[in-house]
């Protein structure tokens, strides 16, 4: 028997992405899956029904009909309440469980006796690269940061030499250099700005020069040690963050574009621009915050708003940044998911080995029950 797979609507207020493409479609159905796709799914993320269609799906007037009978349902984000009453036991449901309100609807799932698999739990290994759905949308926030800095931004990014005289290039400033920072620091450097970064991990030193840009930051003894297990960023110390907060003072006041990207997993964004220090800069100077849907980087940051301050300097607090590039966001998203898929099918079964480190630590429910990976603490 055939496995079938299902792509519902994402409903989320601005979420423009859909789960599935028309090529991963075509490559599941290639596998001799069934899949079928509630019509209007791909619309936003510029998909027709008909190219669904072509790709061999099954369309379905509504999420109803698209779940009844299903396996397997794929989702960017965490199902609306609506949509959480249409499933039933012994389903499987990959999306991120990280959004507002996800822990009530994976909690309603769980007992409804849902399989859940959580993708923002993907371990950051080489061997899950191709499914990373953090690192796929994170590159594509990056870019579009800087575009977005570039568009609110009254001159020019790279130095200009004109007959009427040279307009200086932008001075761009990133902060936290993950994935979204590096591909913010190569995407400035390419429209030709001058480009500055900080973050608490010590390794991102190397891989700031190794891109043209300079490296700011205390290095001090926690600095050294500043970086967990799992390569993410450990919470400094108030001593730590107090120097830092002086040399990014210092640092901030000479910036055309500042753009944001210092998360902390399962915390609060950390405050890195107090308002003291907006009002220390520049007029025209522009914040791009790429924390402001767990908080904002920046003390004066507006959740979903882009405000200008007394003294001029713009802050752009946009969230969901790649939904705003809906079609490249879905292909690459799709492929992850597809990526997973593999991984946890063979053939036309369904194979959750929690020996596997992939799935053990993404499969958060399962038969009923919150499901605690192996090893986690
Ligand atoms: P993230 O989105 O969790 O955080 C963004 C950046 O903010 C990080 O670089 C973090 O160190 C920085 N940050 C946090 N607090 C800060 C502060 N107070 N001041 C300045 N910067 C601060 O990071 P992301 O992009 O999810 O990457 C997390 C880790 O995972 C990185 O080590 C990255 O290289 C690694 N990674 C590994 C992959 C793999 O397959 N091996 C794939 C993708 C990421």
């Amino acid at each position: 028997m055939p496995l079938v797979f299902t792509v519902i609507k994402e409903c989320d207020a601005g979420e423009r992405r859909v789960a599935a493409t028309p090529e991963t479609v075509s490559k599941l159905t290639k596998q001799n899956h069934v899949v079928r796709v509630e019509r209007g799914a791909g619309f936003t993320a510029g998909f027709s029904d008909t190219d669904y269609e072509t790709a061999g799906a099954n369309m379905m007037a509504t999420a109803a009909e698209a779940i009844n009978g299903a396996q397997l349902v794929l989702k960017i984000a965490s199902p609306t309440d609506a949509q959480t009453t249409l499933f039933t036991a012994g389903q499987t449901l990959i999306c991120r469980l990280d959004g507002e309100g996800a822990a009530a609807t994976a909690q309603t799932l769980t007992q409804a006796g849902v399989t859940l698999f959580a993708l923002e739990r993907l371990p950051r290994i080489t061997r899950a690269q191709t499914m990373d759905v953090l690192s796929s949308q994170a590159n594509l926030s990056g870019y579009k940061a800087v575009l977005d800095a570039a568009a609110h931004y009254d001159r020019s990014l790279p130095m200009m030499m004109t007959a009427a005289g040279t307009v200086p290039a932008a001075r761009v400033f990133i902060m936290g250099v993950g994935v979204a920072g590096l591909q913010a620091i190569a995407t400035a450097r390419r429209l030709g700005a001058i480009v500055w970064a900080t973050d608490v991990r010590p390794s991102t030193k190397e891989e700031v020069e190794s891109l043209g840009a300079r490296f700011v930051a205390v290095e001090d003894e926690e600095f050294k040690q500043a970086q967990t297990a799992g390569g993410y960023a450990k919470e400094m110390s108030a001593a730590y963050q107090q120097k830092q907060q002086q040399l990014i003072a210092e640092t901030i006041i000479k910036q055309d574009i500042v753009i944001t990207t210092a998360l902390i997993p399962g915390r609060p964004a950390p405050k890195l621009i107090s308002a003291g220090m907006v009002n220390s800069m520049k007029r025209g100077t522009v914040i791009i915050d790429l924390a402001a849907e767990t908080g904002g980087n920046c003390e004066l940051c507006v959740r979903g708003q882009t405000i200008v301050t007394d003294n001029g300097v713009t802050i752009v607090g946009n969230v969901n940044v790649p939904s705003r590039l809906a079609n490249a966001a879905s292909h690459l998203y799709a492929r992850n998911i597809l990526a997973f898929i593999n991984l946890i099918t063979t053939d036309d079964t369904l194979n959750f080995d929690t020996e596997d480190e992939i799935i053990n630590a993404t499969m958060v429910a399962k038969d009923g029950f919150w499901r605690v990976p192996k090893g986690a603490r």
